[in-house]
């Protein structure tokens, strides 16, 4: 039975139809509001409005769940690969071993970049953050693979661009940081499987052995999967309005590297380092910067806390948390900023002020004390989130182009001045 909302303005009732989710989530369908009404309405952040039926990844913020094609994530990240993952998110099932032997030869066949890539890559000083050059040279395929220009082209090509993008993005990060050293970039060796791919081309040296830790490459491949994707987040809406122009797939991630790189969203992961640092070196004082956190005359907020979705707990953040605790130990090391980031968490959690604004830990809070376990400094650590992200922007380029969804647009309401006569300069006070 089709449910209605009744919505009453200026004396009139206007019935709007109610979108019922497979999980039970209810929408009010106002597209044709406007047209009905003359109004519209307005939604700062987009707290309340959905952008798109989707039907890639399900989360429910009040119980911490968190599923991809409706497999939970907490079982993807124990018995799964990056790899399998990404089929399971972009063509909306798992695979069979054929399809995903194929998929991953694919991937293996097509992560050299273009050397003319590599002229792009030396214009930049080594003072260029790592997250800047991976969203320019992801951006310049454009320009080697012209034909992903075409709004047009064929489901293949799409394919092609796709394997592209994920064979490549490794490829563009490891070098991200090699710029940024000034150190010559390493190819990939495709006898690799994709996190020691990415990590031998991180990490090894001219002349010198380098024999990926499996402990490392298997802590890698958990946290791609537990970033891969997120729905409709800010850097993933992005992606899907860039593409709604039907700009280029090369061009859309590229804008979702950029918007991803702030510090409200993948950003997050550096900034809980440096804060967490800050706090070492202030003397460890928690209660201190838990007040300066809830004061609302000092710009300090609790980095890697709060969502705009996660209400209850973030499930990724548990995973991560345990899975700290299990890496550095495996590894021997001993980070005191780990213990700090403990102690935070607990104070915050038993904190009015926290547990009122339902403010726990996310994603970034514990996985920037993993990367910097497995020897990846802060500046990259949003590079590897948009590693693991990439499978879900293409995912979800991929729907928005596979519905073909108008172009994204949203509306405002003009709050600025009326019309008024033009003032000639020498009359103006
Ligand atoms: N520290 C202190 N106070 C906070 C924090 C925080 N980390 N987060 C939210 N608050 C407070 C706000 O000041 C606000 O208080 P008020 O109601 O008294 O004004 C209230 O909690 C609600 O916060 P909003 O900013 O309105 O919530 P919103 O949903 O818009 O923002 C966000 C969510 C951006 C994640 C926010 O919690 C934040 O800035 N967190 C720190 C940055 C961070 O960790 N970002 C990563 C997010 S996960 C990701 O993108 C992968």
């Amino acid at each position: 039975m089709s449910k209605t909302a009744e919505l009453k303005l200026n004396g009139q009732t206007y019935e709007l139809p109610v979108i019922e989710g497979t999980e039970k989530e209810i929408a009010i369908d106002i597209g044709e509001l406007r047209e009905k009404s003359g109004a519209i309405t307005l939604d700062l952040g987009y707290k309340n409005t959905g952008a798109t039926k989707s039907a890639i990844t399900f989360l429910d913020g009040d119980q911490g769940i968190l599923r991809y094609r409706g497999y939970a994530i907490e079982e993807l990240a124990e018995k799964s690969t990056f790899e399998e993952v990404s089929y399971l998110l972009i063509f909306g099932k798992l695979p069979t071993r054929q399809e995903l032997e194929e998929f991953s030869y694919d991937i293996r066949t097509h992560t050299l970049v273009h050397e003319d890539i590599k002229k792009i890559l030396d214009g930049f000083p080594s003072t260029a953050h790592p997250m800047g050059v991976l969203a320019s040279l992801f951006c310049a395929q454009t320009a080697f693979y012209p034909e992903s220009l075409d709004p047009n082209r064929s489901d293949e090509l799409v394919y092609l661009s796709i394997i592209r993008s994920l064979a490549k993005m490794p490829t563009f990060a490891a070098w991200s940081y090699k710029n940024a050293l000034g150190h010559p970039v390493n190819y990939p060796d495709n006898e690799l499987d994709y996190c020691s791919r990415f990590l031998k081309m991180m990490f090894a040296l001219p002349g010198q052995r380098y024999e990926v830790d499996p402990v490392v490459a298997q802590a890698l491949n958990q946290l791609l999967i537990l970033h891969a994707d997120h729905e409709q987040n800010c850097s993933t809406s992005t992606v899907r309005i860039v593409g709604s122009s039907r700009a280029s797939i090369y061009a859309s991630i590229s804008a979702g590297i950029n918007a991803l790189w702030g510090p409200l969203h993948g950003g997050a992961n550096q900034e809980v380092i440096v804060m967490l640092e800050n706090i070492r070196k202030d003397g460890g004082n928690i209660e201190k910067w838990i007040n300066k956190a809830k004061d609302k005359n000092d710009p300090f907020r609790l980095m890697g806390f709060g969502h705009r979705v996660y209400k209850n707990f973030d499930p990724r953040a548990k995973i991560i948390k345990r899975a700290a605790d299990g890496v550095l130990a495996k590894l021997g090391v001993k980070d005191p900023v780990l213990d700090i980031a403990k102690k935070l968490e607990e104070v915050a959690l038993q904190d009015d002020y926290f547990v009122e604004r339902k403010l726990y830990p996310n994603v970034d809070f514990y996985s920037g004390i993993i990367y910097r376990a497995l020897g990846l400094p802060v500046d990259m650590f949003t590079v590897m989130f948009a590693m693991g992200r990439l499978p879900g922007w293409i995912a979800q380029w991929k729907e928005m182009r596979d519905n073909k969804e108008p172009i994204g647009r949203p509306r405002q309401i003009y709050v600025g001045e009326r019309l008024r006569p033009y003032v000639p300069i020498d009359q103006r006070g």
